[in-house]
């Protein structure tokens, strides 16, 4: 079982470090471990953010776990260079179409949420992100036009196989909980919704099971803080999952906490929190681990068929959250280590 390790960034280094001490903590026998640059510390050291041996780390393995990249010193690069290229490279080099994104309140912790506990009570959600494609992956550019004005441009498309892929992944998905899907586009104004929406009824043909649903994403960002309960799994294109992806977080009390998998047709993936680098409070060990811990956990049951291990950690999060380790992100005091610690001693 070889897994690469790539902290990257900011507070990438800092919530991997724990995330890897949970994972070496379950003694795992044939565990591997590599570790590789990636991000804006790639570019600085090998001068580019996804570099040659860094992929190559990435196909040896059988999963990622991935820290985060940016740079705040990198954000005027070309944008080929820039470190966020490094991961969506790698989600589009390794074909990781799914991106999911689960959303749950930990029992007991409602009051963490931005919402009022009663709310927060009910949200047991999935995001289920396409990741391949969409405004992220299009032609882009900035130009002048013939009056002198500069324009940037970023090119919307969806092919109608890249929704079937991802509807299957959601359909699925929601056939192992509670066979409720709602698809969310903006297919009032945009004709890759269109699209969107046409192939997602077209594949429902085939899940009788699942009732699925529509919603345009204005609609779904108002619901999402008005009644998250509503929302059994949810599938969406890469640039409103992103965005709802972020609010969810805030529904359930951090973005320190929600973890992801990214996914291919097959077992590997990769695997991360959803923040970022976090550049204002990097270098400082105030950085919420909690969501790479979760990532690890997404990881051991996605890639490599591990559930019980993958329980194990989840339950000693929830144990550490229930008994008051709290990080700064949800008004505590524990730092990145002190997080780490009280989840090992769960574990
Ligand atoms: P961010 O998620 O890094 O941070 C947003 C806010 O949340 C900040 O105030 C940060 O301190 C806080 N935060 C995030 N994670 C936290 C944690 N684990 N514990 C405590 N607080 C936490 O988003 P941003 O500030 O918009 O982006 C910073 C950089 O990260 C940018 O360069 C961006 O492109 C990059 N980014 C990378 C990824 C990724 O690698 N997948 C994801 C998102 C953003
Ligand atoms: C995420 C991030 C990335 C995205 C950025 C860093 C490219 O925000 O993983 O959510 O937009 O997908
Ligand atoms: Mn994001």
């Amino acid at each position: 079982m070889k897994i690469a390790v790539f902290a990257g960034d900011g507070i990438g280094p800092e919530v991997t470090h724990e995330a890897v001490r949970v994972l070496q903590a379950l003694d795992l026998p044939g565990l591997e471990l590599a570790e590789a640059d990636v991000g804006g510390v790639a570019y600085k050291r090998h001068g580019h953010p996804l570099p040659p041996e860094t992929l190559a780390v990435a196909r040896a393995s059988d999963a990622i776990l991935f820290g985060a990249v940016g740079d705040p010193d990198c954000d005027n690069l070309e944008r080929h260079l820039r470190p966020e290229q490094a991961i969506l490279g790698l989600r589009k080099e390794l074909g990781l179409f799914a991106n999911l994104r689960p959303a749950k309140v930990f029992g007991g912790l409602e009051d963490f949420s931005a919402l009022r506990p009663e709310v927060a009570g009910a949200i047991d959600l999935l995001i289920v992100r396409e990741l391949n494609g969409d405004v992220y992956f299009g032609e882009k550019g900035i130009r002048t036009l013939p009056d002198g004005r500069r324009q940037g441009w970023d090119m919307m498309s969806y092919a109608e196989d890249e929704v079937r892929r991802i509807a299957h992944v959601a359909f699925r998905a929601a056939m192992t909980r509670g066979n409720r899907l709602c698809s969310v586009d903006k297919a009032n104004v945009l004709e890759t919704s269109q699209v969107w929406r046409d192939v997602m009824i077209e594949v429902a043909r085939e899940y009788p099971a699942v009732e699925l649903t529509h919603m345009y994403v204005d609609n779904a960002a108002m619901q999402l803080v008005r009644s998250p309960g509503q929302f059994d799994v949810v599938v969406t294109g890469n640039l409103f999952g992103d965005i709802l992806s972020d609010q969810a977080s805030m529904c359930v009390g951090s973005i320190g906490l929600l973890a992801s998998a990214s996914l291919g047709e097959g077992t590997f993936g990769l695997y991360e929190p959803i923040h970022g680098s976090a550049p204002d409070i990097a270098g400082k060990g105030l950085a919420n681990p909690m969501a790479t811990i979760l990532s690890a956990a997404m990881l051991l049951r996605h890639s490599l068929g591990l559930e019980a291990e993958a329980a194990r950690i989840e339950a000693a999060v929830a144990k550490a959250l229930a008994d008051g380790i709290r990080g700064g992100d949800l008004g505590g005091s524990h730092g990145t280590a002190a997080i780490g610690d009280a989840v090992l001693e769960r574990l």
